[in-house]
Protein backbone atom coordinates (compact mmCIF):
# COMPACT_ATOMS: atom_id res chain seq x y z
CA UNK A 1 0.00 0.00 0.00
CA UNK A 2 0.86 3.22 -1.08
CA UNK A 3 0.83 6.13 2.06
CA UNK A 4 0.41 9.36 0.62
CA UNK A 5 -0.26 10.93 3.67
CA UNK A 6 1.60 14.22 4.85
CA UNK A 7 2.38 16.44 7.84
CA UNK A 8 2.34 19.97 7.03
CA UNK A 9 2.53 22.59 10.11
CA UNK A 10 1.18 20.00 12.56
CA UNK A 11 -2.03 19.35 10.07
CA UNK A 12 -2.52 15.85 8.55
CA UNK A 13 -3.27 15.92 5.01
CA UNK A 14 -3.88 12.71 2.80
CA UNK A 15 -2.04 14.01 0.47
CA UNK A 16 0.46 16.73 -0.69
CA UNK A 17 -1.54 17.89 -3.01
CA UNK A 18 -3.20 21.60 -2.00
CA UNK A 19 -5.23 23.76 -4.25
CA UNK A 20 -3.25 27.64 -4.01
CA UNK A 21 -5.05 30.52 -2.82
CA UNK A 22 -7.55 31.26 -5.63
CA UNK A 23 -10.54 31.99 -6.72
CA UNK A 24 -11.19 28.20 -7.48
CA UNK A 25 -11.30 28.55 -3.18
CA UNK A 26 -13.30 31.30 -2.89
CA UNK A 27 -16.82 29.87 -2.77
CA UNK A 28 -18.36 26.85 -0.54
CA UNK A 29 -18.63 25.00 -3.95
CA UNK A 30 -15.52 25.70 -5.01
CA UNK A 31 -14.44 24.38 -1.52
CA UNK A 32 -16.25 21.34 -1.88
CA UNK A 33 -15.81 20.90 -5.33
CA UNK A 34 -11.37 21.01 -4.67
CA UNK A 35 -12.41 18.17 -1.66
CA UNK A 36 -14.28 16.12 -3.85
CA UNK A 37 -11.49 15.81 -6.78
CA UNK A 38 -8.79 14.82 -3.89
CA UNK A 39 -7.05 18.10 -2.76
CA UNK A 40 -5.27 17.04 0.67
CA UNK A 41 -5.92 20.73 1.09
CA UNK A 42 -7.21 24.17 0.26
CA UNK A 43 -5.89 27.81 1.04
CA UNK A 44 -8.70 29.73 1.09
CA UNK A 45 -8.65 32.94 -1.80
CA UNK A 46 -7.15 35.78 0.23
CA UNK A 47 -8.50 38.21 2.05
CA UNK A 48 -6.85 41.46 1.84
CA UNK A 49 -5.63 44.15 4.63
CA UNK A 50 -7.34 46.73 3.07
CA UNK A 51 -10.71 44.68 3.00
CA UNK A 52 -9.94 44.41 6.58
CA UNK A 53 -8.93 47.87 7.68
CA UNK A 54 -12.44 49.22 5.68
CA UNK A 55 -14.45 46.78 7.47
CA UNK A 56 -13.01 47.96 11.19
CA UNK A 57 -13.55 51.99 10.52
CA UNK A 58 -15.36 52.24 7.12
CA UNK A 59 -13.24 52.02 4.30
CA UNK A 60 -14.41 55.72 3.39
CA UNK A 61 -13.26 57.29 6.19
CA UNK A 62 -9.76 56.20 5.02
CA UNK A 63 -10.36 57.48 1.08
CA UNK A 64 -7.47 59.92 2.11
CA UNK A 65 -4.87 57.13 2.35
CA UNK A 66 -5.94 56.21 -0.82
CA UNK A 67 -5.44 59.62 -2.69
CA UNK A 68 -3.84 58.97 -6.40
CA UNK A 69 -5.14 55.29 -6.02
CA UNK A 70 -8.96 56.16 -7.01
CA UNK A 71 -8.90 53.03 -8.80
CA UNK A 72 -7.78 51.45 -6.18
CA UNK A 73 -9.62 52.40 -3.79
CA UNK A 74 -13.16 52.04 -5.71
CA UNK A 75 -12.12 48.87 -6.59
CA UNK A 76 -11.13 47.63 -3.07
CA UNK A 77 -14.55 49.53 -2.28
CA UNK A 78 -16.37 47.64 -4.05
CA UNK A 79 -14.86 44.43 -3.78
CA UNK A 80 -15.32 44.38 -0.04
CA UNK A 81 -18.89 44.94 -0.26
CA UNK A 82 -19.35 41.72 -2.15
CA UNK A 83 -16.89 39.91 -0.55
CA UNK A 84 -15.52 41.24 2.78
CA UNK A 85 -14.43 39.80 5.98
CA UNK A 86 -17.83 38.49 7.66
CA UNK A 87 -18.55 36.74 4.21
CA UNK A 88 -14.72 35.59 4.84
CA UNK A 89 -15.32 33.93 8.32
CA UNK A 90 -18.57 32.59 6.89
CA UNK A 91 -16.79 30.84 4.30
CA UNK A 92 -14.32 29.45 6.53
CA UNK A 93 -17.23 28.26 9.16
CA UNK A 94 -19.19 26.87 6.42
CA UNK A 95 -16.46 24.88 4.98
CA UNK A 96 -14.82 23.37 8.19
CA UNK A 97 -18.64 22.03 8.60
CA UNK A 98 -18.53 21.00 4.42
CA UNK A 99 -15.67 19.20 4.64
CA UNK A 100 -12.91 16.77 6.47
CA UNK A 101 -9.62 17.92 4.77
CA UNK A 102 -7.84 21.09 6.21
CA UNK A 103 -8.83 24.40 5.80
CA UNK A 104 -5.92 27.21 4.93
CA UNK A 105 -7.30 30.35 5.43
CA UNK A 106 -5.42 33.02 3.53
CA UNK A 107 -4.94 36.93 4.53
CA UNK A 108 -2.77 39.21 2.56
CA UNK A 109 -0.67 42.34 3.47
CA UNK A 110 1.72 44.59 3.36
CA UNK A 111 1.74 46.06 6.40
CA UNK A 112 1.43 45.26 10.66
CA UNK A 113 -1.47 47.23 11.53
CA UNK A 114 -5.18 46.75 13.98
CA UNK A 115 -5.89 43.99 10.99
CA UNK A 116 -4.02 41.47 12.57
CA UNK A 117 -5.98 40.98 15.00
CA UNK A 118 -8.41 39.56 12.45
CA UNK A 119 -5.97 36.45 12.40
CA UNK A 120 -7.93 35.76 15.61
CA UNK A 121 -10.81 35.73 14.28
CA UNK A 122 -10.17 33.44 11.99
CA UNK A 123 -8.92 30.88 14.35
CA UNK A 124 -12.56 31.42 16.16
CA UNK A 125 -13.92 30.58 12.71
CA UNK A 126 -12.46 27.12 12.59
CA UNK A 127 -9.66 28.09 10.23
CA UNK A 128 -7.16 25.06 10.69
CA UNK A 129 -3.97 27.47 9.73
CA UNK A 130 -3.21 31.04 8.27
CA UNK A 131 -1.20 31.46 4.68
CA UNK A 132 0.10 34.83 5.35
CA UNK A 133 0.76 36.34 1.97
CA UNK A 134 3.03 39.17 2.26
CA UNK A 135 3.36 40.73 -0.97
CA UNK A 136 5.73 44.02 -0.50
CA UNK A 137 7.43 44.45 -3.80
CA UNK A 138 10.09 46.65 -2.69
CA UNK A 139 9.97 49.09 -5.58
CA UNK A 140 11.41 52.21 -3.80
CA UNK A 141 14.97 52.73 -3.42
CA UNK A 142 14.84 54.51 -0.46
CA UNK A 143 14.36 51.79 2.37
CA UNK A 144 17.35 49.66 3.55
CA UNK A 145 17.06 46.07 2.80
CA UNK A 146 17.12 45.27 6.46
CA UNK A 147 13.98 47.84 6.96
CA UNK A 148 11.57 45.56 4.92
CA UNK A 149 12.94 42.26 6.13
CA UNK A 150 12.14 44.01 10.08
CA UNK A 151 8.68 45.09 8.21
CA UNK A 152 7.91 40.71 7.23
CA UNK A 153 8.92 40.15 10.79
CA UNK A 154 6.35 42.92 12.36
CA UNK A 155 3.88 41.41 10.47
CA UNK A 156 4.75 38.20 11.60
CA UNK A 157 5.25 38.21 14.94
CA UNK A 158 1.69 40.57 15.30
CA UNK A 159 -0.17 37.39 13.42
CA UNK A 160 1.83 34.64 15.67
CA UNK A 161 0.90 36.67 18.81
CA UNK A 162 -2.93 37.10 17.58
CA UNK A 163 -3.73 33.57 17.09
CA UNK A 164 -2.90 29.80 18.69
CA UNK A 165 -2.90 28.36 15.06
CA UNK A 166 0.27 27.72 12.50
CA UNK A 167 1.40 30.25 10.38
CA UNK A 168 2.72 30.14 7.01
CA UNK A 169 4.28 32.79 4.88
CA UNK A 170 4.15 33.14 1.43
CA UNK A 171 6.70 35.55 0.10
CA UNK A 172 8.77 36.33 -3.28
CA UNK A 173 11.87 35.55 -4.58
CA UNK A 174 13.09 39.00 -4.11
CA UNK A 175 15.36 39.32 -0.65
CA UNK A 176 19.16 39.75 -0.35
CA UNK A 177 20.60 37.14 1.05
CA UNK A 178 17.26 34.94 0.76
CA UNK A 179 18.86 31.81 3.07
CA UNK A 180 19.74 34.48 5.97
CA UNK A 181 16.45 35.98 5.73
CA UNK A 182 14.59 32.45 5.94
CA UNK A 183 16.05 31.85 8.94
CA UNK A 184 15.38 34.96 10.29
CA UNK A 185 11.90 34.22 9.27
CA UNK A 186 11.73 30.84 11.01
CA UNK A 187 13.17 31.35 14.17
CA UNK A 188 11.78 30.96 17.62
CA UNK A 189 13.91 33.12 19.24
CA UNK A 190 11.02 35.08 22.36
CA UNK A 191 11.25 38.48 20.44
CA UNK A 192 8.27 41.14 21.42
CA UNK A 193 6.13 41.86 18.65
CA UNK A 194 7.45 44.80 16.92
CA UNK A 195 4.10 46.38 16.89
CA UNK A 196 1.53 46.10 19.18
CA UNK A 197 -2.08 46.78 18.78
CA UNK A 198 -3.47 44.72 21.63
CA UNK A 199 -6.80 44.05 19.95
CA UNK A 200 -7.69 41.06 20.75
CA UNK A 201 -5.00 41.29 23.55
CA UNK A 202 -8.02 39.92 26.18
CA UNK A 203 -8.41 36.45 24.40
CA UNK A 204 -4.42 35.80 24.59
CA UNK A 205 -3.50 32.25 26.21
CA UNK A 206 -0.51 33.54 28.28
CA UNK A 207 1.65 30.29 29.18
CA UNK A 208 0.64 28.70 25.84
CA UNK A 209 3.86 27.95 24.48
CA UNK A 210 4.19 29.25 20.30
CA UNK A 211 6.57 28.79 17.96
CA UNK A 212 7.22 32.29 16.81
CA UNK A 213 8.64 32.16 13.65
CA UNK A 214 6.68 30.86 10.50
CA UNK A 215 5.60 27.08 10.51
CA UNK A 216 6.22 26.94 7.18
CA UNK A 217 7.46 29.03 4.05
CA UNK A 218 5.29 28.83 1.12
CA UNK A 219 7.84 29.42 -1.96
CA UNK A 220 7.46 31.86 -3.93
CA UNK A 221 4.58 34.16 -4.58
CA UNK A 222 3.82 35.25 -8.15
CA UNK A 223 3.88 38.52 -8.64
CA UNK A 224 1.84 40.46 -10.79
CA UNK A 225 3.42 40.48 -14.23
CA UNK A 226 3.38 42.81 -17.09
CA UNK A 227 4.15 42.80 -20.53
CA UNK A 228 4.82 45.55 -23.11
CA UNK A 229 2.97 45.80 -26.28
CA UNK A 230 5.62 46.67 -29.06
CA UNK A 231 2.51 48.16 -31.65
CA UNK A 232 0.90 49.99 -29.00
CA UNK A 233 3.35 50.83 -27.23
CA UNK A 234 1.94 50.54 -23.70
CA UNK A 235 2.14 47.79 -20.63
CA UNK A 236 -0.08 45.23 -21.09
CA UNK A 237 -1.35 42.15 -18.43
CA UNK A 238 1.31 39.32 -18.40
CA UNK A 239 -0.03 35.63 -18.03
CA UNK A 240 -2.57 35.44 -14.82
CA UNK A 241 -0.80 31.84 -15.41
CA UNK A 242 2.24 30.27 -14.90
CA UNK A 243 4.21 27.48 -16.77
CA UNK A 244 6.66 24.72 -15.41
CA UNK A 245 9.95 26.86 -16.36
CA UNK A 246 9.09 29.10 -13.49
CA UNK A 247 9.43 26.38 -10.75
CA UNK A 248 12.88 26.70 -11.16
CA UNK A 249 13.21 29.23 -7.99
CA UNK A 250 11.29 27.51 -5.90
CA UNK A 251 12.94 24.37 -6.76
CA UNK A 252 16.38 25.80 -5.85
CA UNK A 253 15.35 27.29 -2.53
CA UNK A 254 13.33 24.61 -1.24
CA UNK A 255 16.48 21.96 -1.78
CA UNK A 256 18.83 24.42 -0.63
CA UNK A 257 17.01 25.18 2.73
CA UNK A 258 15.60 21.80 3.69
CA UNK A 259 16.70 20.81 6.86
CA UNK A 260 18.57 24.12 7.72
CA UNK A 261 15.55 26.43 9.01
CA UNK A 262 12.80 25.33 11.43
CA UNK A 263 10.18 25.39 9.33
CA UNK A 264 7.81 23.06 6.65
CA UNK A 265 7.91 24.12 3.02
CA UNK A 266 5.09 24.33 0.48
CA UNK A 267 6.08 24.83 -2.86
CA UNK A 268 4.03 27.23 -4.94
CA UNK A 269 4.33 28.25 -8.91
CA UNK A 270 4.97 26.19 -11.56
CA UNK A 271 3.82 22.89 -10.61
CA UNK A 272 1.42 21.71 -13.30
CA UNK A 273 2.42 17.69 -12.88
CA UNK A 274 3.15 14.53 -11.21
CA UNK A 275 6.60 15.42 -12.19
CA UNK A 276 6.51 19.00 -10.56
CA UNK A 277 5.09 17.19 -7.79
CA UNK A 278 7.53 14.72 -7.11
CA UNK A 279 10.87 17.52 -7.96
CA UNK A 280 9.46 19.57 -5.11
CA UNK A 281 8.70 16.87 -2.54
CA UNK A 282 12.55 15.54 -3.65
CA UNK A 283 13.68 18.68 -2.71
CA UNK A 284 11.72 18.74 0.53
CA UNK A 285 8.53 20.05 0.46
CA UNK A 286 6.11 19.15 2.59
CA UNK A 287 3.06 20.12 0.45
CA UNK A 288 2.66 20.59 -3.19
CA UNK A 289 0.50 23.81 -4.14
CA UNK A 290 -1.50 23.77 -7.75
CA UNK A 291 -3.16 26.65 -8.96
CA UNK A 292 -2.48 27.46 -12.59
CA UNK A 293 -2.64 24.02 -13.81
CA UNK A 294 -6.29 23.15 -12.19
CA UNK A 295 -7.51 26.56 -14.55
CA UNK A 296 -5.70 25.37 -17.58
CA UNK A 297 -6.63 21.35 -16.88
CA UNK A 298 -9.86 21.38 -14.21
CA UNK A 299 -10.13 19.92 -11.52
CA UNK A 300 -9.38 16.38 -12.42
CA UNK A 301 -5.69 17.12 -13.18
CA UNK A 302 -5.43 16.57 -9.10
CA UNK A 303 -6.66 13.09 -9.53
CA UNK A 304 -4.28 12.72 -12.45
CA UNK A 305 -1.42 13.95 -10.25
CA UNK A 306 -2.37 11.59 -7.47
CA UNK A 307 -2.28 8.10 -9.56
CA UNK A 308 0.61 9.27 -11.37
CA UNK A 309 2.63 9.89 -8.34
CA UNK A 310 1.59 7.09 -6.69
CA UNK A 311 2.97 5.32 -9.92
CA UNK A 312 5.90 6.54 -9.63
CA UNK A 313 6.69 5.83 -6.39
CA UNK A 314 5.27 2.13 -6.44
CA UNK A 315 8.29 1.91 -9.61
CA UNK A 316 10.91 3.39 -7.38
CA UNK A 317 10.04 1.41 -4.21
CA UNK A 318 8.99 4.37 -1.93
CA UNK A 319 5.77 3.41 -0.02
CA UNK A 320 5.78 6.84 1.52
CA UNK A 321 6.85 10.33 1.34
CA UNK A 322 8.66 10.10 4.39
CA UNK A 323 11.11 7.65 1.74
CA UNK A 324 12.12 10.41 -0.76
CA UNK A 325 11.10 13.83 0.68
CA UNK A 326 14.34 15.99 0.86
CA UNK A 327 16.44 13.38 -0.92
CA UNK A 328 17.26 15.71 -3.52
CA UNK A 329 18.15 18.98 -0.92
CA UNK A 330 21.63 20.05 0.02
CA UNK A 331 21.66 19.19 3.19
CA UNK A 332 21.06 15.85 2.42
CA UNK A 333 23.52 15.20 -0.69
CA UNK A 334 27.05 13.64 -0.68
CA UNK A 335 27.71 16.19 -3.33
CA UNK A 336 26.58 20.23 -2.11
CA UNK A 337 29.22 21.34 -4.40
CA UNK A 338 26.08 19.75 -7.40
CA UNK A 339 24.21 22.75 -6.22
CA UNK A 340 26.87 25.49 -6.66
CA UNK A 341 28.17 27.91 -9.11
CA UNK A 342 31.13 25.31 -10.47
CA UNK A 343 27.77 23.83 -12.02
CA UNK A 344 27.14 26.86 -13.84
CA UNK A 345 30.61 27.14 -15.38
CA UNK A 346 30.41 23.40 -16.06
CA UNK A 347 27.49 23.97 -18.05
CA UNK A 348 29.01 26.58 -20.15
CA UNK A 349 32.03 25.13 -20.67
CA UNK A 350 30.34 22.09 -22.13
CA UNK A 351 28.08 23.79 -24.22
CA UNK A 352 31.04 25.39 -25.98
CA UNK A 353 32.57 22.22 -26.43
CA UNK A 354 29.44 21.63 -27.99
CA UNK A 355 29.66 24.34 -29.84
CA UNK A 356 32.84 23.74 -31.35
CA UNK A 357 31.82 20.25 -32.16
CA UNK A 358 29.17 21.45 -34.49
CA UNK A 359 31.18 24.04 -35.90
CA UNK A 360 33.49 21.71 -37.12
CA UNK A 361 30.95 19.28 -38.76
C1 LIG B 1 -6.81 33.70 -10.76
C2 LIG B 1 -5.80 33.65 -9.64
C3 LIG B 1 -6.15 34.15 -8.38
C4 LIG B 1 -5.21 34.12 -7.35
N1 LIG B 1 -5.57 34.61 -6.12
C5 LIG B 1 -4.68 34.54 -5.09
C6 LIG B 1 -5.03 34.99 -3.79
O1 LIG B 1 -6.16 35.45 -3.52
N2 LIG B 1 -4.08 34.90 -2.81
C7 LIG B 1 -2.83 34.38 -3.03
O2 LIG B 1 -2.02 34.28 -2.10
N3 LIG B 1 -2.48 33.95 -4.26
C8 LIG B 1 -3.36 34.02 -5.27
N4 LIG B 1 -3.00 33.56 -6.51
C9 LIG B 1 -1.63 33.01 -6.69
C10 LIG B 1 -1.65 31.47 -6.53
O3 LIG B 1 -2.03 31.08 -5.22
C11 LIG B 1 -0.29 30.86 -6.82
O4 LIG B 1 0.64 31.21 -5.82
C12 LIG B 1 0.29 31.30 -8.17
O5 LIG B 1 -0.70 31.23 -9.18
C13 LIG B 1 1.46 30.41 -8.59
O6 LIG B 1 1.09 29.06 -8.61
P1 LIG B 1 0.81 28.28 -10.02
O7 LIG B 1 2.05 28.31 -10.76
O8 LIG B 1 0.36 26.92 -9.60
O9 LIG B 1 -0.28 29.05 -10.70
C14 LIG B 1 -3.91 33.58 -7.57
C15 LIG B 1 -3.59 33.09 -8.83
C16 LIG B 1 -4.51 33.11 -9.86
C17 LIG B 1 -4.12 32.57 -11.21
Amino acid sequence: MIDLSTNYMGLSLKNPLVVASCCLTGTLDGVRQCAEAGAGAVVLRSLFEEQIKGEISSLSLHAEEYSGYGEAFQYLQSYGTAFGPSQYLKLVREAKKAVTIPIIASLNCVSADSWAGYAHQLQEAGADAIELNISILPTDSSPPCDHIVADYLGILREVKHQANIPVALKIGPYFTSFAHVAKRLTSNQAEAPAYSVGWMGKDRQPGKVIHRGADALVLFNRFYRFDIDIDKQQLTHGSPYSSPHDMADTLRWISLLYGTVNCDFGATTGIHDSAGVIKALLAGASVTQLCSTLYLHGLGQLGVIEKELRQWMENNGYRSLAGFRGQLSRHTSHTPKDYERLQYMKMFIERDGQSADLRSE
